[in-house]
């Protein structure tokens, strides 16, 4: 009896270390850490679009993710700014999949690539 609770007690140590102790299960998930909260956030917590520098110009229809704001603001263009928006906290905009998305799915200013 006590042995097995030795074995098991072990084994929940290992896992929550992050080892990969069951063959083919997935590997170790370092974002899954980004889910604990933190103290400042990791994301930026605008409780209104702020103003910035961000411009429609001619950029074609479509919404914008704004950098200056760390992505959690976006923007409508239709030949000139139409509307601007606020991501919940804890989101950011992904320009992507033109969403708000979870803020540690989203790179923002950088060029697409997955994560
Ligand atoms: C985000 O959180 C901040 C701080 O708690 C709050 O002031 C702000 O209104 C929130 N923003 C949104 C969009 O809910």
């Amino acid at each position: 009896m006590l042995k097995s609770c030795v074995v098991i007690v072990s084994l929940y140590v290992l896992v929550e270390a992050g080892y990969h102790i069951i063959p083919g299960s997935l590997p170790y998930d370092g974002y899954h850490d980004l889910h604990l909260p933190h103290d400042p956030p990791l994301y930026p917590t605008y409780a209104s679009v702020p103003h910035t520098n961000f411009k429609c110009d001619d950029k074609p229809y479509g919404y914008y993710a704004d950098v200056d704001t760390g992505c959690q603001a976006y923007h409508i263009c239709n030949g000139k700014l139409i509307a601007s928006f606020l991501c919940t906290n804890g989101t950011l905009f992904n320009e992507q999949f033109q969403v708000c998305d979870q803020f540690y799915n989203v790179r923002c200013g950088s060029p697409y690539i997955d994560l």
